[in-house]
């Protein structure tokens, strides 16, 4: 990986995996970068063969940027996730060399929230299996285990962007809601926090997932916590495919426990479009299934494409990380006639004083700066006037705290 780089605006690559959104490729390639789009996710040796030379990589969820492909990418100075996860990125290792993560907190939001409601209503009123009725020619107007939403309990576990806007919504359609969260959260409209995730699941209708996909939520909802559920609660889970045991589920499904469950996220994914879907809840009348779609409306593919390809065309720019997912938040204004420095070094004391003391040696004339840390790392810019010799980078390379240096100008 080379620790100080000036990139040429015309001779950025920019590798997009996973169909991101034209309007992504329309709006990289008017910045007048080389993109080259592909519709599928690469495994982890195709990607360390096509990354050397990359300057940008934008994925979705399912390309798994490890270490290795990292030591690969000799020229990456930002990845684009053009979703709202990132644990599918090795954001340590990113961070070491320097590399920017974006991602799309807020795109999606909405439309995993309609999925949700529409998948609530469908199970509560038993619409998948009249329909499936219906089309083997049964016509059963049965009323018995069919219920309005109106008035039941929601419990939604993960109170973030997503859970907060779905108890707003169902609120609005007359449920109940209870949440649970890990962390502090203020309970929006009528919506009651539990104090343990037992208390949501003793007194909820229905269960929905809305939880990140931190390591430690890997299998955390097995059969302890669907055992804990009601007689005849719904479960959904829309957030990631880890948190959830698949056979304590469909044991809580064919047993009779729960009436009913919609998964749209699953430990194994297929790769691509055509590949054979595996999974123990295949074949039950009462579960719907979807393949990761809670975010692929056009809207929120839209306005992921353009949100994330901003991002990244601004950082290439201006170095500003706002919103970055690894590195310390620091947006400058760019003034016209500049030249920027970029300094990622490791967060340690007396790093600024250094940077400044070697440019005051080479009278270079500083006309703006800003430092932000983030745990072990700082992000310094600051904006020069005038010219400098190369030993002035040569000098900020050869800090020991030097992770990355980018001129931009
Ligand atoms: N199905 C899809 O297509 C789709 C689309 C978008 C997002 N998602 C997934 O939905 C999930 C939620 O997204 P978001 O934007 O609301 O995330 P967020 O980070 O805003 O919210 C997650 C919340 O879960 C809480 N949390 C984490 N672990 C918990 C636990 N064990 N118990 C209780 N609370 C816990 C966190 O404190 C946080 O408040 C993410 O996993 C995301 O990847 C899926």
């Amino acid at each position: 990986m080379e620790r100080t780089m000036m990139i040429d605006q015309a001779k950025v690559r920019v590798l997009l995996l996973e169909s991101i959104h034209p309007d992504a490729v329309s709006r990289l390639e008017a910045e007048g970068y080389q993109v080259e789009a592909l519709r599928n996710a690469l495994d982890e040796a195709e990607l360390i063969d096509r990354i050397p030379g990359v300057h940008l990589l934008g994925i979705r969820s399912k390309t798994q940027v490890t270490a290795k492909v990292l030591e690969a990418a000799d020229s990456l100075v930002a990845i684009g996730a053009f979703c709202i996860g990132t644990d599918q990125i090795d954001l340590g290792t990113a961070s070491r060399a320097g590399i920017a993560v974006f991602n799309a907190p807020f795109s999606n939001t909405r439309s995993v929230v309609e999925l949700a409601l529409a998948e609530i209503i469908a199970i509560t009123r038993r619409l998948t299996e009249k329909n499936e009725l219906m089309h083997s020619g049964v016509w059963d107007k049965a009323a018995n285990g069919s219920h309005e939403v109106r008035g039941r309990r929601l419990g939604i576990v993960g109170y973030g962007n997503i859970g907060t806007q779905l108890s707003v919504l169902a609120e609005n359609l007359g449920m109940h809601v209870s949440f649970f969260d890990t962390a502090d959260k203020l309970a929006l409209g009528n919506a009651q926090r539990c104090s343990s995730l037992d208390e949501l699941l003793a007194s909820t209708d229905v269960v929905t997932l809305h939880v990140d996909g931190r390591p430690g939520n890997s299998g955390f909802f097995g059969a302890e916590q669907f055992a804990r559920m009601r007689q005849g609660a719904i479960f959904l889970n829309l957030s990631r495919g880890i948190v959830v045991d698949h056979v304590a589920l469909r044991e809580a499904l064919t047993s009779g426990h729960l009436s009913g469950a919609a998964v749209d996220v699953f430990p194994k994914e297929p790769k691509g479009r055509g590949d054979e879907f595996v999974s123990e809840l295949r074949g039950l009348p009462n579960v719907i299934l979807t393949p990761h779609i809670g975010g692929s409306t056009e809207e929120a593919q839209a306005d992921i494409g353009d949100f994330v390809a901003n991002k990244l065309a601004h950082f290439v720019h201006e170095g500003n990380t706002t919103l970055s997912v690894n590195l310390p938040s620091v947006a400058l204004p760019a003034q016209a006639g500049m030249s920027r420095i970029v300094h990622v070094h490791v967060n340690m004391p007396g790093v600024l004083a250094q940077v400044n003391s070697i440019l005051a040696e080479h009278q270079v004339n500083v006309e703006g700066q800003l430092l932000s840390t983030r745990g072990e790392y700082g992000y310094l810019i600051t904006d020069i006037s005038g010219e400098y010799s190369d030993d002035v980078l040569e000098r900020l390379r050869g800090m020991s705290q030097t992770v990355r240096l980018r001129v931009l100008s």
